[in-house]
């Protein structure tokens, strides 16, 4: 007898098998003429399968009239037509081993739903759901559609480092990696903590992106992508930030702006064409029980060309458009979250790369341009999301970096490595970061970052 998953089971092909399954039970029914309806889940698809255990099987009044929401089963049967609606499949028992109970009065997943928030707090069962279930469906495919494409571009995969010295963003929200004892640290001359005498001989901390790693290998491979947990110390409680999260991000020597912002409509494009493709099921629940405009948001992806706007351009329309924003705008200030959603989910109602932002409020590797007030910045924004890609051409010019280090207070010697690409064959450049959580909140149309990871990392969340 072979293995199948729920999902194979319930292929129309699967008819006429003789099959294991296992999984959980969802819901148990007994039936006047002496058998019980079993829904079994295993997680391989949203749906369940119906499981048709007569009253002749041994263990019938024993165990299966008792099986409840949670039990864990192996059932050995012959999947069959059948009659009920919504499914194409079921599964006569002709044997059922329970593995192990889930007491109806302890197990908090009974009939009755639960709020995503109140789903966070039992991490080690949510996954069990059908909306977390799918979200994870989906995480994988976008996951899988990552490597898919940059592979397909001919991007090598290249791994950097979790722990390291610099501040990327320079926005100093770093966690620190010590093996310091807080109540006993070694101290310098002035009494302050000798990180000089740490494990790493100097202060070192959690990264917040690898893009300056990435940049040395792009600088010798061509075309690269890191794809790695990131970290950010920053205090912000919202519906689009984790502490740690996942960022895919590709670097690739001898690219300007313009090839970087084809680059990343074109990944847009790949992902959520794959996620059209191949998790129907999980998409018509998404459309059905989360959000009921995913799906066109998603074709608008698929279909639509990116709208491209310069950031003094997109100011302009947000001083002309008559909103009240909480922060006002001018020439000069960062994007809060409300105007990149009035630009693109009111006002252009489409994806947006906005680009050449003013200077001083992005990082100092990104290419100053020859107005100099401005630097060939990129920021993708969707509907519902904001922000989901940031990224630049970088700084290849010696001299100009270098300017910019002194601008924003950075120490050279700190870089030295990261000049020396610029001191040794120095390549126009370029490259993005694409948050994967946020990718997954606009496919799946899921409202909290915190309910599209496994294990959210937020300000005093870290218990699993
Ligand atoms: O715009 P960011 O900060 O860009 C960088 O880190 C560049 N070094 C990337 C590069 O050019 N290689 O971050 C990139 C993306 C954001 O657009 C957002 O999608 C996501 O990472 N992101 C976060 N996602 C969840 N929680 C947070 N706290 C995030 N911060 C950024
Ligand atoms: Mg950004």
């Amino acid at each position: 007898m072979s293995k199948l998953t729920v999902r194979q089971a319930r292929q129309e092909s699967a008819i006429g098998q003789s099959a294991t399954l296992q999984g959980w039970v969802r819901t148990r029914r007994d039936s006047k003429g002496g058998f019980s309806f079993i829904e079994l889940n295993d997680g391989s698809c949203l749906a369940n399968i119906q499981v048709v255990a007569d009253a002749d099987l041994p263990n019938y009044e024993a165990e299966i009239k008792h099986l409840t929401a949670g039990c864990s089963i192996t059932v050995h049967g012959d999947v069959k037509e059948s009659g009920g609606r919504g499914q194409a499949t079921e599964l006569q028992a002709t044997e059922l081993i329970v593995h192990g109970w889930a007491d109806p009065d302890a197990y908090p997943l009974q009939k009755k739903r639960h709020s995503l928030e109140k789903l966070r707090e039992w991490a080690h069962l949510r996954p069990r759901t059908n909306t977390i279930g799918a979200v994870m469906r989906v995480r994988n495919q976008v996951c899988r559609s990552i490597h898919d494409f940059f592979q397909d571009e001919g991007f090598l995969y290249v791994h950097t480092p979790v722990i390291t010295a610099s501040d990327c963003e320079g926005a100093g929200e770093m966690f620190r990696v010590t093996t310091i004892d807080p109540a006993n640290p070694p101290r310098d001359e002035q009494g302050a903590v000798d990180y000089a005498q740490d494990f790493f001989d100097r202060p070192s901390y959690l990264t917040v992106s690898g893009q300056l790693e990435g940049e040395i290998y792009a600088t010798a491979l061509g075309k690269i992508y890191t794809f790695g947990p990131t970290f950010r110390a920053e205090n912000s409680n919202t519906s689009r930030h984790l502490a740690e999260f996942w960022m895919v991000e590709p670097e690739a020597a001898f690219y300007e702006l313009e090839d970087n912002m084809d680059l990343a409509e074109r990944f847009l494009k790949r992902i959520v064409g794959d996620v059209l493709a191949n998790c129907d099921e999980d998409m018509q629940f998404f459309h059905q029980r989360i959000d009921d405009t995913v799906l066109a948001a998603m074709q608008a992806v698929a279909e639509q060309p990116f709208e491209r706007l310069s950031y003094t351009d997109a100011i302009k329309l947000l001083e002309e458009s008559g909103e009240k924003f909480e922060f006002p705008i001018a020439w000069g200030a960062d994007l809060q979250a409300e105007h990149e959603r009035y630009l693109t989910e009111k006002k252009i109602k489409a994806p947006v790369i906005l680009h050449d932002y003013p200077r001083s409020i992005k990082p100092f590797y990104m290419r100053v341009n020859d107005d100099d007030k401005t630097v060939r910045a990129m920021d993708v924004l969707v509907p519902r999301v904001g922000e989901i890609i940031g990224g630049s051409q970088r700084e290849e010019r010696l001299d100009v970096l270098e300017g910019r280090m002194a601008e924003q207070g950075l120490d050279p010697q700190d870089y030295w490595w990261y000049l020396d690409l610029r001191r040794f064959g120095t390549v126009p450049h370029a490259g993005f970061g694409l948050g994967l959580e946020r990718m997954v909140q606009f496919v799946t149309g899921m409202a909290n970052i915190r309910d599209v990871i496994p294990f959210p990392r937020t300000p005093g969340n870290a218990e699993f």
